[in-house]
């Protein structure tokens, strides 16, 4: 009998321990625009996203896209979350808010359009707030919300709370960035609908509704999409890009020393050729930008993130993680077939 058991619990090792070792399998790479699996082997789900970093551990929130349908189907499911220690492992926490398939009526009525989600901590609240463009179900993209949505753990679950229009138009604005200061004032930058201006506001202490009006940013180009920013030695710097639908095009890259004040235009800051789709700076490697991702315990590292949008079948869409690069206190982003954070700044 006792050998039976041994027997049998060494051969329930060897199938959960072999299991468990292909779970954990480490990742030591980060490899821009091949699949990237979870900590579970599948792939990661979470598009137009960002992260946050909160008590030693990484969040990485986004779009999470229903498989089987394309956009024209209405692909977006709600916001997807992943965990991490080193930004290359990801533990799939799930699907952190949901759309709603059961009332029409609902804000977040399957059909609506929910897109780029980020994430906000506010001390004041210890509240986790999630932002998201929101273009309710039958609208289309003429008109869009700010959709929040609340949580006291950044694994969620999140809890929908409320809507506003963005940029001080009635047509409210598209993608934006919410952009969160030393001094813990919190700013949503957003493309304006329907003019194209590019504006900013200031929100209130909850991080809940903007407190006032909305200022143009002077300097940047009109329609700049993807916002993501960053505040480096007193310098905001921003990545972003152009307006081509789910069309790559050349990335933007602005900096200001004052937020409210004017910007100024550099171009692209990338360079080199993304071999595997074989696609140069011009169409930015096939991405987008999402969000820049400040690395805690290395000074003056920097990842920007950027998306391959796949309209047609969007659950395969795929993502570009590349490292900053300074010099003369402006950014460069170089292609990267495979890195390691480890060499971050080394
Ligand atoms: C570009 C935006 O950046 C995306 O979030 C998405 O809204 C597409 N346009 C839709 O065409």
């Amino acid at each position: 009998m006792n050998l039976i058991k041994s027997i049998l619990g060494s051969l329930l090792l060897m199938l959960f321990g072999g299991q468990f070792l292909i779970a954990q399998q480490n990742q030591t790479e980060i490899k821009p625009a091949q699949q990237w699996l979870d900590t579970n082997g599948k792939g990661i789900n979470a598009h137009g996203g960002g992260v946050l970093f909160y008590e030693g551990v990484y969040y990485w929130y986004g779009e999470h896209k229903l498989d089987g349908k394309s956009e024209a189907q209405f692909a977006d499911g709600g916001i997807h979350c992943y965990s991490s220690k080193d930004l290359t492992n990801w533990k799939n926490e799930g699907l952190v808010l949901s759309v709603d398939y059961k009332d029409e009526k609902s804000d977040l009525a399957y059909g609506c359009i929910l897109e780029r989600p980020k994430v906000v901590y506010n001390s004041k609240n210890k509240q986790f707030v999630a932002y998201f463009k929101l273009y309710l179900k039958g609208v289309g993209y003429d008109s869009n919300y700010v959709g929040v949505a609340v949580a006291d753990k950044p694994n969620g679950p999140f809890t929908y709370h409320h809507k506003f229009r963005g940029g001080g138009t009635n047509k409210g604005s598209g993608d934006f960035s919410m952009f969160k200061d030393d001094n813990g004032s919190l700013y949503h930058l957003a493309v304006r609908k329907p003019d194209k201006a590019f504006v900013i506001g200031k929100m209130d202490t909850d991080y809940y509704f903007p407190e006032g009006d909305y200022q143009v940013c002077k300097g940047v180009k009109v329609h700049s999409e993807a916002p993501a920013i960053i505040k480096r030695k007193g310098v905001y710097h921003m990545l972003g890009s152009g307006s081509k639908g789910w069309n790559p095009n050349p990335a933007r890259y602005h900096t200001t020393t004052n937020l409210l004040g004017t910007w100024t235009y550099h171009g692209n800051p990338c360079n080199g050729y993304n071999n595997i789709d074989k696609l140069g700076v011009e169409k930015t490697f096939g991405g987008q930008a999402s969000y820049i991702i400040p690395v805690h315990g290395k000074e003056d590292a920097y990842i920007a993130m950027f998306d391959i949008w796949k309209p047609k079948k969007p659950i395969t869409g795929r993502y570009i993680w590349l490292p900053i690069e300074f010099s003369d206190d402006k950014m460069s982003i170089s292609w990267r077939d495979s890195w390691k954070l480890s060499t971050l700044n080394d």
